[in-house]
């Protein structure tokens, strides 16, 4: 199969490109750097010069392969649209990456949400996250217009990704900061739970969609939960240092930004994905606590 990749020098993307190239899949993948262009190629990847603004190019691309997989923004219309356009009538798979902070709660921390949403049952979004999920709707209305088109919408993902780029968002900032400090911390009393995946998971996912995704889905990619509070506990013990501790939002807001420390670190994100298992995904990798005491060194 010819694919072409989005994001493909990222964590998502490049774990993906990855993976397909190491199948013997001709992957072509989008890269805007010299330095990035050297790092895919080395995976067996075909670099493709350019950004997610150049449409004629996304267009060019989407009408080559046999399927598009967009990793590198799960906010950028612009590309989505012209990817689509590009694979209208040919009934080719169209794989877009979006992120569970669709559902995301306020609850800095000092909340376990006993909301739990899934595939098919999901909040109206808040004001922030409106744009996001209008692309979500795009991406599953498209499976109507000929395009086996299907959201991917991605939780808190753990493990070491395939590609160039190797540390995914959540879990890499509470480390950086318990090793920066010596104290491991979450925002608030840290109660707040987000549900997970790993990195190789997520990339089987992927591989599964590929052939077998249906017109339109759309599907949460979990694979198990856990509080913040808990994910810090685990970094404490696997790095050695104190904690965990809670850190008020406003201190926590000073290390990683008022939006980071509000949306993606204090926040709920609980979510179940049953339409990935009926697809015949089989999860098989250690849960995110476990996988932090063994590999966070
Ligand atoms: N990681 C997670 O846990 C997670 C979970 C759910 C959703 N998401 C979402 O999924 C998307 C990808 O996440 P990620 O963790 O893979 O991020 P990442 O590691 O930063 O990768 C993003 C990739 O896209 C490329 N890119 C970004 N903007 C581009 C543009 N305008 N033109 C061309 N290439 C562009 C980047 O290129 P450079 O290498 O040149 O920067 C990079 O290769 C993001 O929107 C993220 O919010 C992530």
């Amino acid at each position: 199969m010819r694919v072409f990749v989005t994001g493909a020098s990222g964590y998502i993307g490049g774990s993906v490109a990855a993976s397909l190239a190491r199948d013997g899949h001709v992957v072509r993948g989008l890269v805007r750097s010299a330095e990035k262009e050297a790092a895919v190629r080395a995976l067996g990847i075909e670099p493709v010069a350019g950004s997610l603004d150049d449409r004629a190019l996304l267009l060019e691309e989407a009408r080559g392969a046999d399927a598009v997989v967009n990793a590198a923004s799960s906010d950028h219309r612009p590309a989505v649209e012209a990817l689509l356009e590009g694979l209208r009538g040919t009934d080719k798979v169209f794989l877009h990456t979006s992120g569970s902070s669709i559902v995301a709660d306020n609850a800095c921390g000092d909340v376990a949400s006993l909301a739990i949403f899934d595939d098919d049952h999901r909040p109206a979004p808040v004001p922030e996250r409106a744009a996001r999920v209008a692309i979500d709707r795009l991406v599953v209305a498209a499976g109507a217009s000929g395009v086996r088109a299907a959201v991917l919408c991605n939780t808190l993902i753990y493990g070491d990704g395939l590609g160039p780029h190797r540390d995914s968002i959540q879990v890499p900032m509470l480390v950086a900061q318990a090793r920066k400090s010596g104290v491991a911390r979450h925002v608030g009393r840290g109660l707040n739970i987000w549900s997970t995946v790993h990195v190789e998971d997520m990339v089987d996912l992927y591989r599964l969609a590929l052939v077998k995704a249906p017109h339109g889905a759309f599907m949460f990619v979990e694979n198990g939960e856990a509080s913040f509070r808990d994910m810090a506990a685990a970094i404490a013990h696997a790095l050695g240092v104190a904690g965990p501790e809670p850190w008020p939002v406003e201190e926590a807001a000073a290390e990683w930004g008022l939006a980071r420390a509000v949306h993606t670190l204090g926040s709920n994100c609980r979510v179940r994905g049953p339409r990935a298992r009926q697809l015949g995904w089989q999860p098989r990798r250690p849960p995110v606590l476990a996988w932090i005491e063994g590999n966070v060194r």
